[in-house]
């Protein structure tokens, strides 16, 4: 089997991180969500990856991050997509590198509980033409939708229906053999000018194909909006096995649930996990709170930080206020000023958000 991995996009949710890079690279517990989906798809066994970027920075960035795979033991392809066209379209222009062979789509930014290595063996022993991923949501509108026959087979998929037939939402994993093809050959741009892989789904069920509906119980998370990075930061950091492999000192308290990467120093501080530490980071006088990341190189000083996620390079200096549901990008320092005036003195990204208190 092959994996077609979706990395392009704008990201524009997530701006303005996303402005200097994609938000496929955004760290969640420490490592790029792009990189925690190759994993994933490696330990299903699957070592022939091809990636679909965009044009321009973001898709640089990717190659230059993800390189050939290497370090994965995977072989990744990278395949162009001059326009955000849509999910099928991808599909479309991924053919060469896909050939006749059965395969598995999967978004770039989605993270899933548990992996993937139980839905691919299950199709990989299975006669299914193609396996959907189902789960439960609160706001089945923003998703594909599935409406099932009382044999729990498919009845009907609709992309973003104003008017949900269930609260079952396709996730972003799909496993699909040639017949995709033909299907997202036949069908036309949807109102909002993309080629909609739900459509091409609805295709094949409307041909006769047999597209196996798979519940997913556990959680899983499309990582579009800010609120989304933190959540997903949560469930991964509640999975992490914790290690200490930095230097904390004997002043202070961190509970089991902490990961100390290589490098950093914990001095007279407090960290409650589940939290990760990252690489050559400083944490002094300050406490960390649960269901945060800080990621390398980052100085944390005389500050109070939770429920955060703080990218490279960052320093968070003599802060009165506690930082809490918050994502910070690279390189931004955070500091009080003992300079007159006493005022807010920022220089914040396009799109910024700032709450005060
Ligand atoms: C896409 C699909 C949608 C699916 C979702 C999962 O939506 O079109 O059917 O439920 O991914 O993340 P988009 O991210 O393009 O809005």
């Amino acid at each position: 089997m092959k994996a077609l991995i979706l990395s392009g996009g704008k990201g524009s949710r997530l701006y303005p991180l996303t402005y200097t890079n994609a938000k496929q690279l955004i760290p969640v517990a420490n490592k790029p969500v792009l990189f925690r989906v190759i994993e994933a798809i490696r330990d299903a066994g699957i070592t022939d990856i091809g990636i679909i970027i965009g044009i321009g920075e973001n898709g640089r960035r990717v190659q230059e991050a993800v390189g050939q795979g290497r370090r994965w033991g995977v072989n990744v392809t990278y395949i162009l997509q001059e326009a955000p066209l849509g999910l099928a379209h991808c599909v479309l222009i991924a053919r060469d590198f896909l050939g006749d062979e059965r395969f598995v789509m999967f978004l770039g930014d989605n993270v899933i509980e548990g992996g993937i290595s139980n839905l691919i063996r299950e199709f990989e022993q299975s006669g299914y033409n193609s396996q959907i991923v189902l789960t439960e949501v609160a706001e089945p509108q923003h998703y594909g939708v599935a409406e099932l026959n009382p044999d729990r087979s498919i009845k009907r998929l609709v992309e973003k229906p104003r008017n949900p037939p269930s609260n079952l939402a396709l996730v972003g994993i799909y496993m699909f053999d040639k017949h995709i093809h033909e299907a997202v050959r036949s069908i036309e741009p949807s109102w909002r000018g993309e080629l909609e892989i739900t459509d091409a789904i609805q295709w094949l069920v409307e041909h006769g194909y047999h597209v196996h509906p798979y519940i997913h119980r556990g959680w899983w998370i499309d990582t579009g909006k800010p609120i989304d990075m933190l959540d997903a930061n949560s469930k991964v950091l509640e999975e992490l096995t914790p290690e200490i492999r930095g230097f904390v000192d004997r002043d202070s308290k961190v509970d089991e649930r902490v990961t100390v990467e290589e490098g950093a120093e914990i001095i007279n501080s407090v960290v409650r996990g589940p939290t990760i530490i990252g690489e050559n980071t400083r944490v002094v006088n300050s406490y960390i709170g649960p269901f945060t990341s800080i990621y390398h190189h980052c100085l944390v000083e005389n500050a109070e930080i939770e429920h955060s996620l703080i990218l490279e390079h960052s320093k968070i200096i003599n802060v009165p206020a506690r930082i809490t549901d918050s994502l910070i990008g690279r390189n931004v320092e955070l500091r009080h000023s003992e300079l007159k005036p006493r005022a807010l003195k920022l220089t914040l990204g396009d799109n910024s958000r700032l709450g005060l208190v």
